[in-house]
């Protein structure tokens, strides 16, 4: 239920993912009056500034192209319901004077109630520190409730995620822990669950009698441009696959849930996960990219490190062993700097019995989870005119011309909501972050050469749709082109 004498505190305030993400969205919700009444937005971060810059700064995100009036005016409440506290991480003192400016803000409640719900923009330096901090400095401990959102990197692999887990375990109950994964929130990624389990003719078909092969394809069209720092520490297995593809795929292949609580999605989710074997480097591909068309290849980042072998692309394959999946490769790819922005998955469906017709082709079914959300089956139908001959075709729900007045949310602002709401469906339980690190640990740990020697990834050039091996590592699995 959403609580009136709400204080949402966003910790790496002056950061870029707070700016880009957290603040346009907590301003789509005012917008569309989907914050709770009276709600206060107090920032925090190191970084000095006053309450303009703060303004100037996150608002820096929200368009208002036409200068429509009332967008102007939400913006104006907006900036006047946010605040800004600065301070350090790791300062105790610093958070007992923001404690002290939030008991300020509650002092003018008429009733006895409050909530804080902090969020946690920061980079996993300090992600321990204001975990503790926040608890020890700022939590309620009467009459309100508290909840903390955090965001990935969760850990390199299985011991250093229990580890921190372990750690934000010891201040937080499970209860009162959101583990974003933004994919979750994405309205095409929340949409699998509906034509799943609401269509049965296509339940009828989700299953490895029916179906050959699957991929889940996450494509960017710009490299790691400014983030080479970050991103050489992690690679795509850690930045996209471990979790936003396999957040994808878990929701794709898990059993019915008995109902869409949370915790009956979360423990067949968990399930399904648990079926999947650690992934093994014959099933993987990895690649990295190389200056081409004018653009700058990995290693000419000035802040990766020279010889790097850290993979910018990742294409590999996971198992199931279950009644439903067994024999049915679900394949997930990732890359930066290819020819374009997409992802979706895509199910390819076994082929009809030969006879009656002669290459004819396979049914798929695609999913465009970004950009120009978008459903559609790939069918053979008859040619039109006085010939019988079959030819492929599609139906499709494309959602810009099917709905077309819908907005379709933010992946952040349906979840921010979904925790002032306390809706847990949509984030990471604890037992799910464990086994998605199981799944793939060994692989990382091969990459990162603790076993031997580190194994080059093929070059690709920027703005391609990969390397050239990738056509001939999907067709090992079964996967047919039209
Ligand atoms: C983030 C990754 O988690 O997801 C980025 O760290 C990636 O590297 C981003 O670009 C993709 O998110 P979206 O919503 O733009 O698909």
């Amino acid at each position: 239920v959403l609580k009136d004498n709400t204080i949402i505190i966003v910790f790496g305030a002056s950061g870029d993912l707070a700016k880009k993400k957290t603040f346009p969205a907590l301003f789509t919700l005012l917008r569309q009056d989907f914050l709770p009444r009276d709600v206060k937005i107090v920032g925090y971060a190191r970084t000095k500034m006053d309450k303009e810059e703060f303004h100037k700064r996150i608002t820096s995100y929200i368009k208002n192209p036409n200068d429509d009036p009332e967008i102007a005016a939400k913006i104006e409440k907006f900036k006047s319901i946010s605040t800004y506290v600065p301070g350090d991480y790791d300062d105790g003192a610093a958070f007992d004077n923001l404690n002290q400016y939030l008991e300020e803000i509650e002092s003018s409640y008429q009733s006895k109630e409050r909530h804080r719900l902090f969020y946690l923009a920061l980079p996993p330096s300090v992600f321990i520190p204001v975990c503790k901090n926040v608890k020890e400095h700022c939590y309620i401990k009467k009459n309100g409730i508290n909840r903390i959102i955090i965001e990935k990197p969760f850990g390199k692999d299985l011991e250093s995620a229990r580890e921190l887990l372990g750690t934000v375990k010891k201040y937080w109950s499970e209860d009162e822990t959101f583990r974003i994964d933004h994919y979750l929130g994405k309205e095409m990624v929340k949409n699998l669950l509906v034509l799943r389990f609401a269509n049965i003719a296509l339940s009828a078909a989700w299953d490895k009698n029916s179906v050959s092969n699957v991929q889940i394809t996450f494509k960017e069209p710009f490299g790691t441009e400014g983030r080479g720092g970050y991103f050489d520490e992690f690679g795509i297995i850690r930045d996209v696959l471990q979790n936003h593809l396999l957040q994808v795929l878990s929701v794709l292949a898990m059993e019915r849930p008995v109902s869409f609580s949370a915790e009956d999605i979360r423990d067949e989710k968990v399930k399904v996960l648990r079926a999947i074997p650690p992934i093994e480097p014959k099933d993987t591909l990895l690649g990295q990219y190389v200056s081409a068309n004018g653009k700058p290849g990995y290693l000419d980042d000035d802040t990766v490190p020279r010889n790097s072998v850290c993979p910018t692309y990742a294409a590999t394959t996971l198992w199931i062993h279950n009644p439903r999946w067994e024999g049915v490769p679900f394949i997930l790819k990732a890359g930066k700097a290819l020819n374009e922005a997409k992802v979706e998955v895509r199910i390819q469906f076994k082929e009809v019995t030969q006879g009656i017709f002669s290459d004819i082709s396979r049914n798929e079914l695609v999913i465009r989870i970004q950009p120009s959300e978008a459903v559609y089956l790939k069918i053979n139908a008859k040619t039109p005119g006085l010939q019988t001959r079959a030819m492929p075709t599609e139906m499709d729900l494309t959602y810009k011309r099917r709905f077309l007045h819908a907005k379709i949310p933010e992946a952040y602002e349906a979840l921010i909501l979904d925790a002032l709401n306390g809706d847990h469906s949509n984030f990471v339980r604890h037992d799910e972050l464990d086994v998605a690190w199981k799944i793939f640990t060994p692989i990382l740990h091969w990459i990162d050469g603790l076993n031997g020697q580190r194994p080059r990834p093929v070059p690709y050039p920027y703005g391609s749709r990969g390397p050239k091996e990738l056509e001939a590592f999907v067709e090992k699995y079964g996967f047919k082109r039209a």
